[in-house]
């Protein structure tokens, strides 16, 4: 048994390092750029765009959305026009995952305060292999453009 010692002592030390999010070029490296709310017209619900930009050799999934202002935060995709609900949203390695209208997005349901334009908004972001991350969403106008910026 005194032959496992060594092999065994050198994994734990790899884990240790992957959980400092240390340079281990076999994970996913993300991070969300480009969040933006736009004021919703419904008192109900909302929807929610971003980024996330995976600068890693490894790919990810991002696998649930919450949100202070939902009871519920749900992911759509869009196909020939009409959205659909997914479970999951693939981060691919050394790439980037874009939510932007009229495509992928994020669904605040059930709103338990009616975010305003200058308001920000706090999401927590889960991944199956990557920690969580939090995003500080702003809330921008109802027919806000991020390519124009306004
Ligand atoms: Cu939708």
């Amino acid at each position: 048994m005194r032959r496992l010692a060594v092999p065994v002592a050198v994994l734990a030390g790899a884990l240790t390092l992957a959980g400092c999010g240390g340079s281990d070029d076999t994970a996913a490296e993300l991070s969300v750029g480009a969040s933006y709310m736009p004021q919703p017209v419904s008192a109900d619900m909302a929807a929610g765009f971003l980024t996330i930009t995976n600068k890693g050799a490894a790919k990810d999934e991002l696998t649930s959305v919450t949100s202070d202002v939902a009871g519920r935060v749900t992911m759509h995709d869009t196909v020939g026009g009409s959205m659909q609900e997914v479970t999951s949203f693939a981060v691919p390695a050394h790439g980037r995952l874009v939510f932007r209208s009229g495509g992928n997005h994020l669904m605040f349901e059930k709103l338990n305060r009616r975010p305003k334009q200058g308001d920000t908004i706090t999401l927590k972001l889960k991944f199956a292999k990557s920690g969580p991350l939090t995003v500080e969403m702003p809330v921008k106008s109802a027919t806000y453009n991020p390519s124009t910026g306004h």
